[in-house]
């Protein structure tokens, strides 16, 4: 059974899963939250089903291990494959694509553009569950961008990089925004999030979706109608875990502005045959 004062639980293949973390420390400040990014792996989005699934089982085993109360599955991409490998833990799972979907949804508009990774892309997981929650005939235009993800991992704060990240937006994001003029634009990867500020100086009054905010709102509610909100008053602490680089993540925490990163830890990655 779970238990208030467990973690919850947030994975990604990388450092995108931040965003989520970033919303979820806004609305529960109290949680502590334990994270989880693949940094060996990444980017995710270029892999096979099997790989993924089978990448994402071990890091569902970590959270399962560690008995967190809650687990958010902040990579689009992983959550296309949900029905893979969600029956590995045994606590409520909340995918991004589910969550970015309902957003989208619920919008009172004709046309919704995604941008997403490759694999994101091909499943049409996104525009199947949007026309199928939209109460409403809406039009769902996506964009596979198969560069972007590592492009943001490794360039916060790097104004090389940061142009880089710029001109691979120009060119995934041009045609759908400028040509076909989406009404909104749904960040279906959660690595694009932490370059929003980019997107909205390139393309000025577009509305941007990011399922984080919808991902932290069902956890709150979740919480509060399973009694599994921490009962203390003070704030809670962030444990990273990463196959990657320890260093690079740890400063990537604090370009986003996480709070309270109480350690930033290796853990050894799978093996990929
Ligand atoms: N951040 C991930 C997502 O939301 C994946 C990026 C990647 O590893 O390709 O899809």
């Amino acid at each position: 059974m779970s238990h208030t004062t467990a973690p919850i639980g947030v994975l990604d293949s990388g450092i995108g899963g931040f965003s989520v973390v970033k919303q979820v420390q806004k609305l529960l400040p109290e949680e502590d939250i334990l994270y989880f990014g693949d940094g060996a792996h990444i980017p995710y989005g270029n892999h096979s089903e099997e790989t993924i699934a089978a990448m994402a089982r071990y890091m569902f085993g970590f959270m399962e291990e560690r008995k967190v109360k809650a687990l958010l599955v902040a990579c689009n991409t992983i959550s296309c494959v949900l029905d893979r490998c969600g029956d590995t833990v045994s606590c409520p799972v909340f995918g991004a694509v589910q969550a970015g979907a309902a957003a989208a949804a619920r919008l009172e508009v004709a046309q919704v553009g995604v941008i997403s990774t490759v694999f994101t892309h091909n499943s049409r997981v996104y525009p199947r569950k949007i026309q199928a929650l939209s109460p409403r005939k809406v039009v769902v235009l996506s964009c596979g961008c198969p560069d972007l993800a590592r492009l943001v991992e490794h360039s916060l704060g790097d104004p090389a990089g940061m142009a880089q990240v710029e001109e691979n937006l120009r060119q995934e994001l041009d045609h759908m925004v400028l040509e076909d003029k989406v009404d909104c634009c749904v960040l279906g990867c959660t690595h694009y999030p932490l370059v929003a500020d980019s997107i909205q100086r390139l393309y000025p009054g577009l509305p941007l979706i990011d399922p984080a905010v919808e991902m932290a709102r069902s956890l709150k509610a979740c919480l509060d109608r399973e009694g599994l909100n921490n009962p203390r008053t003070g704030p809670g602490a962030l444990t990273i875990y990463t196959t990657g680089d320890v260093a690079e993540y740890a400063l990537r925490a604090r370009q986003v502005g996480l709070e309270r990163v109480a350690a930033v830890e290796f853990y050894p990655p799978m093996e990929i045959r």
